[in-house]
């Protein structure tokens, strides 16, 4: 029988999931832009990023409101400054601005490490209190 721990559960792990392929798919650009490479590839990795990141905070944001939690304004404010991020390096990016947009990938990488082992692991703890 499914209760509301094993959706608790579930909805869990596939945000573990989702945060691993947000900070691969982030160190795979940090490491694009290092190295230099084509700037069409860049633009690639950035779309496909910043797709990645909409949807999946689009996604964490709606299991948070289904369940109440209290440090939701916070948290999506963080989201909404990562997605902020994200569009100033693609200004960067486009205007050929190459020492700032390592530093801005850089930054963006440091800045979602730190939301997933403080916020998220609140998050988490916090669904995991539910159960
Ligand atoms: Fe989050």
């Amino acid at each position: 029988m499914s209760t509301i721990s094993d959706f608790n559960t579930a909805a869990q792990a596939g945000i573990d999931r989702e945060h691993e392929v947000q900070l691969s798919l982030l160190r795979t650009l940090c490491q694009a832009v290092r190295e230099q490479r084509d700037a069409g590839e860049v633009a690639h990795l950035l779309e496909q990023l910043s797709a990645y990141c909409e949807a999946h905070f689009v996604s964490e944001e709606l299991i948070m409101r289904q369940h109440s939690f209290d440090e939701y304004e916070d948290h999506a404010d963080d989201h909404c400054h990562m997605m902020d991020l994200l569009r100033v390096i693609a200004i960067d990016h486009a205007t050929g601005n190459s020492s700032e947009l390592k530093n801005i990938t850089d930054e963006a990488l440091a800045f979602i490490d730190n939301h997933i082992s403080t916020r998220d692991k609140r998050f988490a703890d916090f669904l995991h209190s539910a159960q």
